[in-house]
């Protein structure tokens, strides 16, 4: 079989961000820096590092530095070419690729994760493609590769659409869509084919707590599965709903990743990132741990 370019990416970012009010209130969600760098720029590298080099961005209102954040700042370049600040400069090109392509497309209200995926279907037509959800923010292991990446692999095997899952804590199941799945492979313990999938539901009704984190990759036929659906919990159009249904006609895998996720739509997690990120930098690391070594806590 030859191998497997997935050519798109999938960014929703038209969310409302309502748990970062009033942060959100005039700026993106996505925006909020862990460390010096955008949540959605770890997203969008991560797509790059798994190959990919079509960025599809769903936006809403307000939404309008994320496409300035991604174009040519010519005035920020110039006044840095003048001034010879030539590592800012390559940092500030580093991103945006020469060959990475960028599209925009709006969606009119928040109706829902499965109608944000909804209003990407004529950009990305016939193709698999992934769905990225920039407030997580995965880190691969140490050297490893990307957490898309991982799936990126084990898509080029399987040719059907793969969810990003972790083990949450039973208490939590109502944060995350919950999978029943069965081993797939004897020699890929990571891998499991999806039985059931259920939004959020409660510990007592939880088919198991294997949670899907906001990265999957999925072929075209999800598209016509979320027409098909209802609104569903909040009048939204849910991811989740239309995933239940392509069960139906097509397998769809689990994939237990190898890395760590933050969850960085919630202030407990966007900290627990900023920490670790931050003693990770190469440039603050150092001083930063001196700084907590010193803090009396308690
Ligand atoms: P969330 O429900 O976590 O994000 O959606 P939110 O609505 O922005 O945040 P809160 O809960 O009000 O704080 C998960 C992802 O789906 C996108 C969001 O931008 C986020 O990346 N999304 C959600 C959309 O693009 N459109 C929607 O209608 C809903």
């Amino acid at each position: 079989m030859q191998k497997f370019t997935l050519n798109k990416a999938v960014f929703p970012v038209a969310g409302l961000g309502t748990r970062f009010l009033p942060a959100t209130k005039a700026q993106p969600k996505e925006m909020l820096p862990v460390v010096d760098k955008p949540l959605i720029q770890y997203a969008v590298e991560e797509a790059y590092s798994a190959g990919i080099r079509h960025m599809i961005f769903v936006t809403g209102r307000n939404k309008r530095a994320i496409e300035d954040h991604f174009d040519t700042a010519y005035e920020l370049e110039n006044e840095l070419e003048m001034a010879q600040k030539e590592d800012l400069l390559a940092l500030v090109r580093s991103v945006q690729p020469d060959d990475m392509n960028f599209t925009y497309v709006r969606q009119p209200r928040s109706l829902g994760l499965g109608h944000a995926v909804l209003c990407a279907e004529h950009l990305v037509r016939h193709e698999p493609f992934a769905v990225l959800l920039a407030d997580d923010l995965m880190v691969g292991p140490a050297g490893g590769l990307s957490v898309l990446a991982q799936m990126v692999a084990q898509f080029d095997q399987l040719r059907q659409s793969i969810l990003a899952v972790q083990e949450v804590p039973l208490e939590q199941t109502r944060r995350y869509g919950i999978v029943a799945a069965d081993p797939a492979q004897a020699a890929n313990p990571r891998l499991m084919k999806v039985q059931k999938i259920v939004e959020k539901p409660a510990p007592e009704m939880a088919p198991s707590r294997m949670g899907v984190a906001g990265r999957y990759i999925l072929t075209p036929a999800i598209f016509k599965h979320i027409r098909s659906q209802r609104l569903g919990a909040g009048g939204e159009l849910q991811l989740t709903d239309g995933i239940s249904s392509l069960l139906v006609e097509e397998s769809v895998y689990a994939f237990q990743y190898q890395g760590k996720r933050y969850d960085c739509g919630s202030k407990e997690g966007f900290l627990e990132a900023t920490v670790e990120l931050a003693l990770q930098h190469p440039g603050v690391g150092e001083h930063f741990r001196k700084y907590l070594r010193g803090l009396t806590l308690d």
